[in-house]
């Protein structure tokens, strides 16, 4: 296992402390949060966690946390989360972050917006001064003239590239395109940038979650720090 690898496992299994028997799980999606969901794959099998379920962010997770047997459930069911635990692609130093290279983000918004407490796990190279600077931020759209959302998301500043290229663009969960917004010099004012995405008929959602982070764990060579 490479030593990035380490941390992010090391920081996900970190959070897996914070879950206890009997709660309602939100498992985010990606490389670090996969660890997450083997652990409590792992701890529901030895009978460690009991009566647990999970709300699963994409179906690639959905299909890691059934090959546990973890029980899996919807918001229609259970609107409620206790904790949910997810990675990151960028995190500032107000627990506000960037999701969605791993492509679940409106799935991930919708699940984690519900969670009593929201831990977000991460390798210190996602750790950041001002979003945008670490990554671009991907905006889920319609794919039905994706070039004029396209248009207008460079007019916001940035550039947007189409995820997987015009030959075969990446079709999210929801079978939707994906736009990754570079903003060469960060983003000045995530909170703004957020309500005019919001507003723009033909975007489905971006990526940055604001306010909605209780948590967040840090893996480093050094140790693990947390961010509160
Ligand atoms: C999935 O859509 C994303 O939000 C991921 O949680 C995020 O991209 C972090 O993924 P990695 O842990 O693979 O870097």
């Amino acid at each position: 296992m490479s030593s990035i690898e380490a941390l992010k496992k090391i920081a996900a299994e970190k959070a897996v402390e914070q879950v206890k028997s009997g709660m309602v799980l939100g498992l985010g999606t990606g490389s670090t949060t996969r660890y997450a969901v083997d652990k409590i794959g792992q701890l529901y099998q030895s009978g460690q966690l009991t009566d647990i379920v999970g709300i699963p962010t994409s179906e690639a997770t959905a299909e890691r946390a059934r090959s546990y047997g973890v029980p899996l459930t919807t918001l229609d069911q259970h609107p409620v989360l206790d904790v949910a635990i997810d990675g990151a692609d960028e995190v500032d130093p107000q627990l506000n972050v960037i999701k969605g290279l791993g492509g679940a983000l409106l799935r991930e918004k919708m699940v984690e917006m519900n969670a009593k407490r929201l831990i977000i796990v991460v390798d210190d190279r996602k750790v950041s001064t001002q979003l945008g600077l670490v990554s671009p931020l991907p905006v889920e759209v319609i794919p039905f003239n994706w070039k004029f959302t396209a248009r207008w998301l460079a007019g916001l500043g940035c550039t947007p590239v189409l995820r997987g290229g015009e030959d075969s663009p990446y079709i999210t969960d929801n079978h939707n395109y994906i736009l990754d917004c570079h903003f060469a010099h960060g983003i000045d004012d995530p909170a703004a940038l957020a309500a005019t995405l919001r507003n723009r008929v033909g975007v489905v959602e971006h990526g940055l979650f604001l306010g909605m982070v209780h948590q967040v764990i840090v893996a480093a060579a050094a140790g693990v720090s947390v961010m509160e």
